[in-house]
């Protein structure tokens, strides 16, 4: 008589723990006016087109509380482990002195920033962050990024 309740009991147990393990991978498309962004074809390739645009920067904190914040932290105030902390990407180019080689370092850190989010991070078959090729379209992951970079670091 035990045997099939503990049974049960430990079959829901799992199916709880997988469907919560899905439904943290699953990803949030955020609503977004992109209308507001300058009007041109935006591309995947680097340096962001959308660097120091506040208007950008306000879309890319609205989509970033919407899809990204759950794992890396309201504001990616960096608070959330393990999901490291966003704002540091890129921020040692600005001690750079050489304006062509800071130029080099900080679209390095773009495309860094553009190919994580795509593609997400996979390691041993394990998902710690899932693509978002699809999801998101290049001017909204240029407004993530012009968020983050306009964010001040701890
Ligand atoms: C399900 C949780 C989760 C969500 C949602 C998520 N991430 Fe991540 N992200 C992670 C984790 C965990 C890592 C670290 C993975 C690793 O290093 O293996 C990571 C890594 C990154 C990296 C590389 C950072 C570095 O320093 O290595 C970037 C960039 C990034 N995420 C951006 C984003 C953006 C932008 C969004 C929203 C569109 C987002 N992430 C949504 C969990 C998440």
């Amino acid at each position: 008589m035990h045997k099939p309740l503990a049974f049960t009991a430990s079959l829901a147990l799992g199916l709880a723990f997988l469907a919560s393990g899905a439904a943290a991978l699953e990803r949030v498309a955020p609503q977004v006016d992109t209308s507001v962004l300058p009007a041109q074809t935006y591309e995947w390739t680097e340096p962001n087109p959308l660097r120091g645009n506040p208007q950008a920067a306000a879309l890319g904190q609205s989509a970033f509380n919407q899809s990204c914040a759950r794992c890396h932290g309201a504001d990616a105030n960096g608070s959330r482990s393990p999901a490291p902390d966003l704002r540091r990407i890129g921020m040692g180019c600005r001690r750079i002195a050489d304006p062509a080689l800071r130029q080099r370092c900080t679209a390095d850190a773009d495309a860094f920033f553009v190919k994580s989010v795509r593609w997400g991070k996979q390691k041993f078959g394990i998902v710690h962050m899932p693509p978002w090729e699809g999801v998101l379209s290049p001017e909204v992951v240029w407004s993530l990024r012009s968020f983050v970079e306009s964010t001040p670091a701890r």
